[in-house]
């Protein structure tokens, strides 16, 4: 009891350095659940203040895109009014299907940088930027940027970043079907009748920085506008498959942050002239674009089939014909290690189904060159649905240490308690090994460990204004070693009231109330997470610091 209210009294400033070291420790847990709507999420340790930040399509209030959560433990998420770009601000360049946000910081800079994909439907950018100007589903890449974390984020300009990725080799079957387009021909030898070449809508950035100084974006390319053919299945199946193109850097060292993305001039217009016989406009009042740049193949069916991937080829007559036969990948996030040998393992995550769908899953593939060639795990699929916990749809997450230790790996994502529900963020342990280029997930379920570098916690209170009424109450905080404080109405942590003879105190958030009858008693204040067993839903706290110390709970006293 002693150590107890020592550690709490004095914790920012008192050493323990002469009877104890090691890392701090602490059975705090969280659980997965329900608490922060979130799809897509990318999340990242933020050292400027200090915690964690997501990044979401869904979530954000009216009249923003993307949703934004703060964090001091990566699991008890805070919701950042508003969003990332409100809708009215300047430079807002897609209309819609403003998707799938990442965010990146550039110490030298200052800038924090927003990736994110939003589609055209005004067919005269539709055509400026696809060709014709009633092609479906035009979507592209846009940057928006902020000094804060917080944003609010700016589009860096009025247009997506400068990059016109073009297919020359695709049959685009898509001119020979009409609205809703669930048709396609029902046969390769009538596919291959339309005419050769296609504008490749881009979804779901995703940019690697490679030790070489080389930027590299990958993204998916959107499922609407590419039908593949399949011998297996005897049809047409609208696919998503994964890119990868070199970017430009000049935008990534410009201390104003004004200049967009551009491709790197080793993908720029390689495709120029082809196929032939191209015309750039079906329209003189729609001009067309004029440049067909490259990109690199990563993750498609073609490349390397695998039968989880197969979850949605049959919809179309399972849906007595109002869905498309679809097979997607997408969301993908690109890490590299290097194994025993000293050569480098590109490792990339991809989610793989229909997002609304329980089959949504995450797979991975390998690589020895960041362009590739990919191959895609045996072990597929690494993280899927499981009914006997109530977990669906997992995936479209990203890959982040912890804030004190790089090799400690989480991989944020979304999924559903139940397959009708919204997503929500959870996150996972993720583990990667170079030399049996394996990866893999931990337990998503039941009570998990914090990352390092939450504890120690710290907990104190200050009274509040005499209310007048014969309360007194006093207002609670409890912060991270980082510093960061938890939003105690959170559903996973709460501070609990023991008053000492045993009357009743009120607890609403971080403000505690007693009856001030309670006068010369002492109020106990301490920290508690939420477990997952509900008939114990709530533990009190210990954390220690080296091995074989009392353990001691985040408590404070304060007298009434
Ligand atoms: C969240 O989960 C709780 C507990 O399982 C449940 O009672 C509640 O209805 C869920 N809320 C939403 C919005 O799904
Ligand atoms: C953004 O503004 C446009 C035009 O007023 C409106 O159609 C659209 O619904 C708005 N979107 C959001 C997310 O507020
Ligand atoms: C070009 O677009 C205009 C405006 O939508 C339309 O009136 C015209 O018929 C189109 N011309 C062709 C050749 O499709
Ligand atoms: C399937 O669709 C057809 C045509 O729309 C309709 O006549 C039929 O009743 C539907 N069948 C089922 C089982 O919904
Ligand atoms: C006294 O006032 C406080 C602050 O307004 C309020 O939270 C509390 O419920 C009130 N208590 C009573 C007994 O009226
Ligand atoms: C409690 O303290 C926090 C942090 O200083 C502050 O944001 C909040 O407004 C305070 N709440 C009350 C009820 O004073
Ligand atoms: C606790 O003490 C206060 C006065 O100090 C008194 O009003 C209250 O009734 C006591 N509660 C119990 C359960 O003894
Ligand atoms: C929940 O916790 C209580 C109290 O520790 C224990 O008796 C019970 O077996 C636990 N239930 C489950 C499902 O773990
Ligand atoms: C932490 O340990 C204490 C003491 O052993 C225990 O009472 C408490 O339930 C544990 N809390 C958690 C969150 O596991």
């Amino acid at each position: 009891m002693l150590g107890a209210l020592l550690v709490l009294a004095f914790l920012p400033t008192f050493s323990w350095a002469h009877w104890s070291s090691g890392p701090w420790r602490t059975n705090a847990t969280y659980v997965n659940d329900n608490s922060s709507v979130a799809a897509d999420p990318y999340v990242r340790w933020d050292a400027n203040t200090a915690a964690y930040w997501a990044y979401s399509t869904e979530g954000a209030d009216d009249g923003w895109y993307y949703g934004i959560y703060t964090s001091p433990d990566l699991s008890t998420w805070s919701k950042i009014p508003g969003g990332a770009i409100k809708n009215d601000s300047a430079n807002v360049w897609a209309q819609d299907w403003f998707w799938a946000p990442e965010c990146y910081f550039n110490e030298k800079t200052g800038w924090y940088f927003l990736f994110h994909a939003g589609r055209y439907t005004e067919p005269k950018l539709v055509a400026e930027n696809f060709k014709y100007p009633d092609f479906e589903e035009a979507s592209k890449i846009g940057v928006a940027v902020s000094r804060s974390p917080a944003g609010p984020f700016v589009e860096i300009a009025d247009k997506p970043i400068d990059y016109y990725p073009f297919d020359p080799e695709y049959h685009d079957i898509n001119l020979l079907m009409s609205p809703p387009y669930l048709v396609p021909p029902a046969s390769l030898d009538i596919g291959d009748t339309a005419p050769l070449g296609t504008y490749i809508p881009s979804i779901d950035p995703n940019v690697f920085w490679d030790d070489d100084g080389s930027i590299w974006l990958f993204f998916s390319r959107n499922a609407y506008r590419n039908w593949v053919w399949s011998d297996e299945f005897d049809r047409y199946i609208e696919e998503s498959n994964i890119y990868a193109v070199r970017l430009d850097d000049k935008w990534w060292h410009d201390p104003h942050a004004r200049t967009l993305p551009a491709v790197h001039e080793s993908f720029r217009d390689v495709h120029k002239g082809q196929p032939e016989g191209w015309v750039d406009s079906v329209n003189s009042s729609y001009p067309g674009p004029t440049r067909k740049d490259g990109s690199v193949p990563v993750i498609s069916y073609k490349l390397q089939p695998q039968a989880w991937e197969n979850a949605h080829v049959n919809d179309h007559v399972a849906s007595n014909g109002t869905l498309k036969n679809r097979r997607w990948s997408e969301g993908s996030t690109t890490i590299k290690r290097y194994d025993s040998f000293g050569q480098p393992v590109y490792f990339l995550t991809y989610s793989a189904n229909n997002y609304e769908s329980p089959d949504y899953g995450v797979g991975y593939a390998y690589a020895h060159s960041v362009a590739g060639p990919y191959y895609k795990s045996g072990s597929n699929p690494i993280l899927s649905q499981d009914a006997s916990r109530g977990v669906y749809s997992t995936g479209h997450g990203s890959i982040l240490a912890s804030s004190t230790n790089p090799a400690e790996l989480y991989y944020p994502h979304h999924a559903r308690p139940d397959p009708s529900a919204d997503r929500y963020l959870y996150t996972a342990r993720f583990s990667v090994d170079p030399d049996s280029l394996y990866v893999g997930f931990g337990a998503d379920e039941g009570d998990l460990r914090l990352p390092s570098g939450v504890a120690p916690f710290s907990i104190s209170a200050s009274p509040l204004a005499d209310a007048g009424n014969g309360t007194v109450s006093w207002n609670v905080s409890v912060t991270a070693a980082s510093g960061a404080a938890f939003d105690l109405t959170s559903p996973q942590n709460r501070v609990w009231a023991e008053v000492a003879n045993g009357s009743v105190a009120s607890v609403d958030g971080s403000v505690v109330t007693v009856a001030r009858a309670a006068s010369g008693s002492s109020v106990k204040l301490v920290y508690q997470r939420a477990r997952s067993n509900a008939t114990q839903p709530w533990a009190n706290v210990v954390q220690f610091q080296g091995l074989g110390q009392d353990e001691v709970t985040v408590e404070t006293e304060v007298s009434v």
